[in-house]
């Protein structure tokens, strides 16, 4: 019998043992005694290595999501007789490794602050396959963009024409830009990652670009890219993508009467699935689904197609990624006002919104299991919760798990691989996980974990004492 706190659409799994393909990474197994390993490795040797909790990223998944994007794209493109250029949306997941993956297939990089700037140049990409994004770009970092000849520069307000010029102007250089477009399409996701409709912060509206087009023409260390749109993220369904690239073709129509418009950016927000029930469209489908009414839009205004760009990040880290955890303590609470049977199980575990910030930001759903064993007890609909000081304090909200998950039991939650170490924090003064790679039986360590010691290091008080 469900249990009546379950929401509707979570099923009871017939088999919580299993790792279905659809949700983790492809190399993550489950040995014959019912470890589950990832990249070869069991987990309990991952975590005696590097710690608990540990974010786990399954190379060989991360690098064949990077061609699959690639390829989704640029074929895609190639059936409308134009080019896409593919750009790995840092903010996603970002280290040095991760960018030699990225270089090392090809993709380009976008970058949002001159933080990421600084990670992608040390990773050894070229600047002239990066680009930068950003709602309020400071001059220091519009400097280091151009110096580093970043291939775009991603205009969010009027105010950045002149401040780009003028850093161009002072390096004597002339700098490609985009416009980033509110196309006022609402993406069908959670509020938080909806990025087009009118009352938020990024773009500019599709009346005020003309005039803007005229000002960065005017300016002759500016180039004019082409038009670029962002409508949100964890998307699954193509309309939204398809009006937002049909208002900005309009609109690159009507400024290639005045001037050159090479290209046009789409911008990322492809979604994946975290549970069972998500069912996003297959990349290669949205790619082409995509494309072929950018044809269709071009031919209908008799224009030419421009090449595109796009800018995955979820669909190629997300799904690499897993996050392990050991279980510390469990309690059954029953919710008395909810009826017979409504018991939901708590599994605290050794991090919680520091390490994954996505539950408490956006109510977003994972799926976990029992990592170091397999385990044929009934399932019992559980809440895996982090150790710190909030109710919404939550890793997974809804998951049936094993009755017997017990102390010391190492939990994996799926599908971690994107904005959550990069969205990680302190709270409480937790120090955050390590980052470690795995493929071919070898782990790779790509950010070490942080310690006490590095938290107090911040600290001057802390620190004038000992001097
Ligand atoms: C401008 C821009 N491009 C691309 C992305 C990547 O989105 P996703 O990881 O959902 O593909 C984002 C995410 O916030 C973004 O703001």
């Amino acid at each position: 019998m469900k249990n009546p706190l379950s929401p509707e659409w979570l099923e009871i799994p017939a088999d919580p043992n299993l790792l279905d393909s659809k949700i983790w990474p492809r190399t993550a197994a489950r040995s014959a005694a019912g470890e589950m390993s990832i990249g070869g490795i069991a987990v309990s040797d991952l975590v005696r290595q590097f710690g608990s909790p540990l974010y786990v990223v399954d190379q060989e998944d991360f690098e064949s999501r990077l061609l699959m994007a690639s390829r989704a794209f640029s074929d895609a493109a190639n059936k409308i007789g134009t080019s896409a250029k593919v750009y790995y949306a840092s903010k996603a997941l970002l280290t040095t490794d991760v960018v030699r993956w990225v270089d090392a297939a090809g993709l380009s990089i976008d970058v949002s602050t001159s933080g990421e700037l600084a990670v992608a140049l040390a990773g050894g990409i070229d600047g002239s396959r990066i680009g930068l994004h950003g709602n309020n770009k400071s001059l220091v970092e519009i400097g280091r963009a151009v110096a580093a000849n970043v291939s775009a520069i991603v205009i969010d307000s009027e105010i950045e024409i002149e401040r780009i010029a003028s850093v161009a102007g002072a390096q004597d250089k002339i700098q490609p830009v985009r416009i980033r477009v509110n196309s006022g399409v609402h993406a069908y996701t959670h509020e938080y990652l909806a990025t087009a409709r009118e009352d938020q912060k990024f773009g500019i509206a599709i009346s005020d670009v003309p005039a803007l087009v005229a000002k960065i023409r005017s300016h002759s260390h500016l180039k004019f890219l082409g038009l670029h749109s962002h409508i949100g993220s964890q998307i699954f369904v193509v309309d939204g993508f398809v009006a937002a690239a049909e208002r900005l073709i309009d609109l690159h129509a009507e400024l290639l009467a005045k001037g050159d418009v090479p290209e046009l950016n789409l911008g990322g927000g492809f979604g994946i699935a975290y549970t069972a029930n998500d069912r996003p469209m297959p990349l290669d489908e949205m790619a082409g689904r995509i494309t072929t009414a950018v044809k269709a839009k071009c031919d209908a205004l008799g224009i030419a197609v421009p090449k595109l760009a796009f800018e995955p990040g979820r669909v190629i880290a997300g799904p690499a990624g897993v996050t392990l955890y050991s279980v510390g303590t469990t309690k059954d609470v029953q919710v008395s006002d909810q009826g017979a049977g409504a018991t939901r199980k708590y599994v605290s575990v050794d991090g919680g919104m520091s390490d994954n910030i996505r539950p408490a930001l956006y109510e977003a759903e994972y799926l976990a299991t029992i990592a170091s064993r397999s385990s044929s007890a009934t399932p019992a609909l559980a809440r895996v919760v982090g150790k710190h000081c909030e109710s919404g304090d939550i890793v997974v909200r809804h998951s049936y798990l094993p009755s017997d998950v017990e102390v010391n039991d190492l939990l994996a939650v799926a599908a971690t691989g994107a904005y959550c170490f990069s969205l990680s924090s302190n709270y409480n003064f937790l120090p955050r996980p390590a980052v470690v790679a795995v493929k071919g039986s070898k782990a790779q360590l790509l950010v070490r974990a942080e310690t006490e010691a590095d938290l107090l290091m911040r600290d001057a008080g802390f620190e004038s004492k000992e001097a």
